[in-house]
């Protein structure tokens, strides 16, 4: 090999290992990648789905959908295993096993096929005494759980919470996230705690807790392709903004669960809500889909390079809905400064909530949303320049039914 190249492979060697000790600086923006729950859920027949079922064979499709497609490239780096992966019981050490069957080399053999292509492996367990769909819960157990997810060199837990007593989640989750830490391995922990608390008691979780223990957290229910409860999830982060975005910074996020883009029932135009709010709320963006058989239109939604930007944005300041009403949804979320004349840049989204026969015109002065200087807008999705602004001027826009327009805005000089 000449010399010239075995140094340069040299460099990227020593280049790679460097970012990866850096591991932990992942967690400082919103995790991005895959989750097997919305899609998948609890496929466990192999026998006659072995498509589709909750399998090895299933996790190593999607990573290698994820590469060759360029989610990886894109910044979606995780692939995360949800319900329904275990033996139905502990074995004699009270240890938790990969379903034999659907999982033939267990669970540290797909963490290293992961790991082997710059990818990361999340697992899932429940807090309580068994899982949602019945598999053994870690109660009791957290201390070998801990260990064990440790042994397998996963990168991420989610912890749900079904079937355990609201009022015990505080101490519970607390104490699996001391033994996680203990390991000594950083693994991400996503934590169904304050959902449990929020709709199952009357408890009003202490956020100041939650988000020193877990790096993101559930607040509302499960989602799933439909108009209706995509919005109903995006008003109650609305609704409680304040109470939320306290607690966001970078490396805790508030987790408005799976993004559903790719599934038929939403529209490309219903997937660009969801995209874009999700970007505005600094909302983790792990994609519940079959990258297998996604439909271009839909992928381009989630590897537009420039909405993840804003997700991504490294000061992680969540947006805010700055007016709401039946018809239509403001938001607008500050980002990182883009020159040395730090000033910070915005995203600005505006919703049509409503099944409208053509999109709906708005305009708004842009003195009433911290405008106070000139700004170039340019649309996220369409990649089009709308203009250069002044504080007292009016940007209209016009937004498709159930739709968005999502803007980003430079200040100029
Ligand atoms: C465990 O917690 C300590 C104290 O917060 C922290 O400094 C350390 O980095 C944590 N270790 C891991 C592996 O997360
Ligand atoms: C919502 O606000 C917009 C902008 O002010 C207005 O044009 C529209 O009529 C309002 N819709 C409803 C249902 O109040």
């Amino acid at each position: 090999m000449d010399l010239f190249l075995l140094s340069t492979l040299t460099v990227i060697l020593i280049l790679n290992y460097c970012l990866a000790d850096d591991d932990h600086k992942s967690w400082f923006t919103p995790p991005m990648g895959w989750l097997s729950w919305e899609h998948f859920q609890c496929n466990t027949d192999c026998s006659s789905d072995a498509n589709n079922c909750i399998s090895e064979n299933l996790f190593k499709q999607m990573a290698e959908a994820m590469i060759v497609d360029g989610y990886l490239e894109a910044g979606y780096n995780r692939i995360n295993i949800d319900d329904c992966w275990m033996e139905k019981h502990r074995d004699g050490n009270n240890a938790l096993n990969a379903d034999k069957n659907r999982f033939p080399n267990g669970i540290k053999h797909l963490s290293d096929f992961m790991h082997q292509r710059g990818l990361k492996l999340g697992i899932y367990e429940g807090i309580g005494k068994k899982t949602c769909m019945g598999f053994p819960g870690s109660f009791g157990h957290l201390e070998i759980d801990a260990k064990t997810f440790a042994e397998w060199d996963v990168d991420m837990v989610k912890m749900d919470g079904c079937l355990q007593p609201p009022y015990t989640l505080d101490i519970l989750y607390k104490q699996f996230g001391h033994f996680l830490n203990a390991t000594g391995k950083s693994i991400l922990y996503s934590c169904s705690w304050p959902y449990y608390q929020l709709h199952y008691s009357k408890i009003i979780p202490d956020f100041a807790e939650v988000s020193q223990t877990c790096n993101l957290w559930r607040t509302y229910h499960d989602i799933k392709p439909d108009w209706g409860i995509l919005l109903e999830t995006i008003d109650f982060y609305g609704d409680f903004q304040e109470v939320f975005n306290r607690y966001v910074r970078p490396g805790t996020w508030n987790d408005p669960d799976m993004l559903l883009i790719g599934n038929p029932k939403l529209s490309v135009e219903e997937s660009k809500v969801q995209m874009g709010i999700w970007a505005i709320l600094a909302a983790p963006l792990l994609m519940s889909n079959d990258l297998r058989s996604i439909k271009p239109e839909y992928r381009k939604i989630l590897l537009n390079k420039e909405v993840i930007a804003v997700n991504q944005d490294k000061l992680g300041i969540p947006g805010k809905r700055v007016f709401h009403n039946e018809s239509f949804d403001i938001w607008l979320r500050e980002l990182s400064p883009e020159t040395r004349m730090n000033l910070p840049s915005f995203a600005f989204a505006f919703v049509n909530r409503r099944q409208t026969s053509k999109p709906q015109k708005l305009s708004v002065k842009l003195s009433d949303f911290k405008f106070d200087k000139n700004y170039i807008f340019i649309d996220l999705f369409s990649n089009a320049v709308i203009g250069e602004f002044s504080p007292s001027d009016l940007l209209s826009v016009s937004v498709p039914s159930k739709g968005i327009r999502l803007l980003k805005a430079s200040p100029i000089y």
